[in-house]
């Protein structure tokens, strides 16, 4: 029979707890969750800065669908890229600081699509923390570059492995917030790395974006890392990612990055919502102290035993170990009304099976209070 072991592969996952299922939901926002007619209160979302549904994202997208259309109808190149995408686009310049900036589907095709262009030449070597998402994995595996991985935010040995290389095009690849962690890489310090071992740096922004900086542009208010992706899908609360860089890099990525080149532009009136989005992130810095604020009073209010990361994000991992104890507790949480996705290898190492709770700045206090009370109970 083809493809044999398609039936074995899920009984293996089934075995070690690690097989997934998707859940429909009713309808969501960054706090509430309905699923199956109940109503949960959610600490698994990406919409950390409560922006989904906003009045004012929504009407921009009815006026972007109006004005140039919901489908892009075209790749960029084609005839795909319009006044929405330019003027996102100059937004982000702006807004980052870069000098230009180009749109892709997702973040997972971003990633992909620039380290792939980026790795054309052999004598290319990629530095990835450990910790890497799965899509600069891919990107980085997808390309010629030499791939090393360093030891989480271990900065002695990935300035060991630099002065190792002796590839001409060194790149460093780092997220700003860790994805099932939620700490931070020190930006500063590996942008310098960088510099002083001619390398260029790169950051994946995705849950940095929106959270972090006084107008919520992210690790660039640490260090101005050489090229900067973030996705729309999560602080933005739309869909598509960018890519801010240098001129010279866009104008390469333009005509060498598949990715790009070979995929239709995103949706122009998607574009035109993630402006608006991107309008009030930058002025209600409000909803970053409240995901500060909250923060500090879930960890100051779990037990003693319950550890947290120390972050500015809005990502609190609460490493359980197995999986089926991971998964035990996820549904000791639902019977108390809480909703926390379990965690589990391959998304996390073996045994760091984990709670990964997202604070969101539409979360109140009487919810992290309910959700303290809840975890530290379970966990007694
Ligand atoms: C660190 C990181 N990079 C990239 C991505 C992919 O972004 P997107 O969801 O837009 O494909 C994600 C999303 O899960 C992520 O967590």
């Amino acid at each position: 029979m083809p493809f044999e072991f398609i039936h074995y592969k899920l009984n293996q996952q089934q075995d070690k707890n690690r097989y997934r299922r998707r859940y429909s939901i009713a309808k969501q926002s960054g706090r509430e969750l309905h699923i199956n007619g109940k109503c949960y209160l959610n600490f698994s979302s990406n919409d950390y800065l409560g922006l989904n549904n906003h009045k004012k994202i929504n009407q921009a997208l009815q006026e972007g669908i109006d004005q140039y259309g919901l489908c892009a109808s075209a790749s960029s190149l084609i005839t795909g890229y319009q006044y929405a995408h330019q003027a996102l686009e100059e937004e982000i310049c702006t807004w980052l600081n870069k000098p230009r900036c180009l749109l892709y589907s997702s973040g997972f095709a971003a990633n992909l699509g620039v380290l792939q262009a980026l790795g054309q030449d052999d004598n290319t070597a990629f530095f990835l923390d450990k910790l890497s998402h799965a899509s600069l994995i891919d990107g980085a595996l997808a390309s010629k570059a030499k791939v090393k991985r360093f030891l989480h935010n271990d900065f002695v040995q990935l300035k060991h492995y630099l002065e190792q290389s002796s590839s001409n095009n060194k790149l460093i690849v780092s997220e700003g917030v860790f994805s099932m962690d939620g700490d931070t890489a020190n930006v500063a310090e590996l942008c310098r790395l960088a510099q002083a071992h001619n390398a260029w740096s790169y950051i994946d922004d995705a849950h940095s974006i929106g959270v972090i900086g006084d107008h919520g542009e992210g690790s660039i208010s640490q260090g101005n890392a050489d090229i900067i992706m973030a996705t729309f899908g999560k602080a933005i609360a739309t869909s598509g990612a960018f890519v801010a860089c240098d001129e010279n890099l866009f104008e390469y990525l333009v005509n060498f990055s598949r990715h790009y080149i070979y995929s239709t532009a995103i949706s122009p009136a998607l574009a035109w919502a993630s402006k608006a989005s991107i309008d009030i992130i930058q002025k209600e810095q409000w909803r970053r102290e409240k995901i500060t604020e909250l923060s500090q009073l879930l960890s100051s209010t779990l037990d003693a035993q319950v550890t947290l990361i120390p972050t500015q994000s809005s990502i609190h991992a609460i490493e359980i170990g197995s999986e089926s104890k991971t998964l035990d507790i996820c549904e000791k949480l639902k019977e108390k009304g809480i909703w926390l996705t379990a965690i589990r290898p391959p998304t996390v190492p073996n045994n760091s099976s984990r709670l990964r709770v997202t604070i969101c700045s539409n979360h109140n206090v009487s919810d992290i209070n309910y959700l303290s009370k809840s975890i530290n109970e379970v966990l007694s």
